[in-house]
């Protein structure tokens, strides 16, 4: 027997993965399926809220589609969005556009996008009339306010205050034209609006006894729940204190969590879930496990930090969505140890781990369950948690159950292109305490995709991802083109396999993609095109420009020409 420990740091666990990866391809040669355990399908635990990230799509049945429903497109570097034959795109609720009568306007830099069909609380699912939802992540002062030289300005901080958050937005479709039709119900959610806190910090000590705070920041991925609500991450919420000034009365600290909103009550107060954790919350992938509970998978996204999983105290209930309204407001949070396979709970009363965590010099790490939770990555690295290269989205297959994550880079460790891995919940129980893990696809320029960020997964199981990468000529991402959106096939002959389906606009990356139900309108979110534009006489992109304007605006856009589910290709 060998004494060897288990290696922990995250490129050894990789390093351990690709030489078996090797070897279990060479035994499929030979004509023994690999991976059996991941490509069993009938113990697969049943998944239909899984494709579309949360929001509905029309039953596919049995069929299955391994092909992509279009021919491939090249790399390109051209200033617009770059489509297969026969897909087209429109412009939807770019920056700036009104979307009531109170003088709301659409905010900056376009993230997740949520898809609401606006019968869905009576059991529908339209294709043609929904609320979208969309995460606002971060200003550009160049842009927004325009005032670069002093950050602190009142009107500038106000401006950009005012231009970040979420946007909700109904948006309604004639003939093949989508357009945002202005109902009293869509809103702002700002920096400015207030947001109650919920579950074992609110009032407490770590967020300097509040209960109700100002804004939501930070918006970038998120997630979707059963019962037609928005989950939205907030991620990069540091440096606002110093940005914006005292005056803005920013506090970090009541940033950083996991905000839900109910998209179809413009009176509903935002609610911040403590119970899930506060760091650098990339997104939310939600589901319901066979008892009940609700399951969400979520990233931090920073490099060597951590995935983890949060189960819901109280059990989902169809029938009463006020009831479900307050689910995420209590649970047990888990963090990943990809070493041993375990998820390790962050809880201070229940894992002495964390009783008996210290610093190096003899300190408590932590000493009450606020602790753990206002600064979750901290608690999970000092028991184990794995250090991963930067989670970004992370998917539940509809079909497996598998749980998909994109890592997207770590310069710390020489991972410049990123991985997608996916893990396999003991017994298929997404309420498992040990799993399994796989490597399923690897960026770099054999592949052609590099950064992957957001995904979603369509309802036959196939993953659509588009990147985040770096972009230019002469940098190691130079094969990439544009940041673009990538379609893997998830079994058959090419698992694994990028086909690229569209490329964005100059220094844009494309974010939040998510389906009409039928599959016929692919909604993506373009986010900071022309973003190393260093003054308005030198801008590097012109995309989604207003008529008769030059300057470039983040936007929706509405793609068109897919067969739609069900359908041949
Ligand atoms: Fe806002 Fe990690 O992307
Ligand atoms: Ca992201
Ligand atoms: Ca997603």
């Amino acid at each position: 027997m060998s004494d060897t420990p288990q290696p922990k740091r995250w490129y050894q666990l990789l390093d351990k993965k690709l030489s078996r990866r090797t070897m279990l391809q060479s035994t499929a040669l030979v004509g023994v399926a690999s991976g059996l355990k991941f490509a069993d399908a009938q113990t697969a635990p049943p998944g239909d809220v899984n494709a579309n990230n949360g929001a509905p799509t029309a039953s596919v049945g049995s069929k299955a589609s391994n092909r992509p429903p279009f021919k491939p497109t090249q790399v390109t570097t051209a200033d617009t969005m770059t489509l297969p034959d026969s897909y087209n795109f429109q412009i939807l609720a770019p920056w700036g556009e009104p979307i009531n009568e109170r003088g709301d306007t659409v905010g900056f830099n376009h993230d997740y996008v949520g898809y609401f069909p606006v019968d869905l609380l009576e059991g529908g699912a339209s294709n043609t009339d929904a609320f979208l939802t969309i995460n606002q992540e971060y200003p550009n002062a160049l842009f927004v306010g325009g005032n670069v030289e002093n950050a602190t300005d009142p009107k500038q901080v106000e401006a950009e205050m005012k231009a970040v958050g979420v946007s909700v937005v109904r948006v309604t479709k004639s003939g093949d034209a989508w357009q945002v039709k202005m109902d009293p119900r869509n809103r702002r959610i700002d920096a400015t609006t207030e947001c109650e806190l919920t579950g074992p910090v609110r009032g407490k000590g770590v967020v300097g006894g509040a209960t109700v705070v100002k804004g939501t920041v930070g918006n970038c991925s998120g997630g979707q729940t059963p019962w037609g609500t928005l989950l939205t991450c907030e991620e990069n919420v540091d440096g606002y204190s110093e940005t914006w000034g005292e005056a803005s009365d920013y506090n970090a600290m009541h940033q950083g969590w996991i905000t839900e909103i109910d998209p179809f009550d413009a009176e509903a107060r935002p609610k911040k879930r403590t119970a899930m954790g506060r760091f650098r919350h990339e997104n939310a992938a939600v589901t319901l496990a066979p008892d009940g509970r609700v399951v969400v998978y979520m990233g931090d996204d920073m490099r060597d930090a951590c995935v983890y999983k949060f189960i819901s105290k109280g059990t989902y209930n169809p029938d009463d969505r006020a009831a479900n309204l307050d689910l995420l407001a209590q649970g047990d949070l888990y963090v990943a140890d990809f070493g041993s396979g375990a998820w390790l709970l962050l809880d201070y009363d229940r894992n002495e781990d964390l009783k008996n965590a210290v610093d190096e010099t003899g300190e408590s790490v932590v000493e009450t369950q606020a602790q753990v939770l206002a600064d979750a990555r901290t608690a999970a690295l000092a028991i184990g948690g794995t250090p991963v290269d930067r989670p970004e989205d992370i998917e539940i297959h509809p079909k497996t159950g598998e749980v998909y994550m994109a890592l997207t880079n770590n310069s710390n460790h020489g991972n410049y292109f990123g991985q997608i891995v996916k893990l396999r919940e003991d017994a298929d129980d997404w309420t498992a305490e040990s799993f399994h893990w796989e490597i399923f696809a690897v960026g770099g320029p054999q592949s052609g995709f590099s950064s992957p960020d957001n995904m979603v997964f369509d309802p036959y199981g196939n993953l659509w991802m588009v990147t985040d990468s770096g972009t230019g000529e002469g940098t190691i991402y130079e094969f990439l083109g544009n940041n673009a959106m990538f379609f893997f096939p998830t079994e058959g002959p090419d698992v694994g396999k990028a086909f690229r389906f569209c490329t964005g606009p100059n220094e844009a990356e494309m974010t939040g993609p998510v389906w009409t139900p039928d599959g016929r309108t692919l909604f993506v979110s373009v986010q900071h095109p022309g973003e190393d534009s260093e003054s308005l006489d030198a801008l590097t992109s012109n995309f989604a420009a207003a008529e008769g304007e030059k300057i470039p605006r983040p936007t929706l856009v509405a793609i068109s020409g897919f067969p739609g589910w069900g359908q041949d290709a």
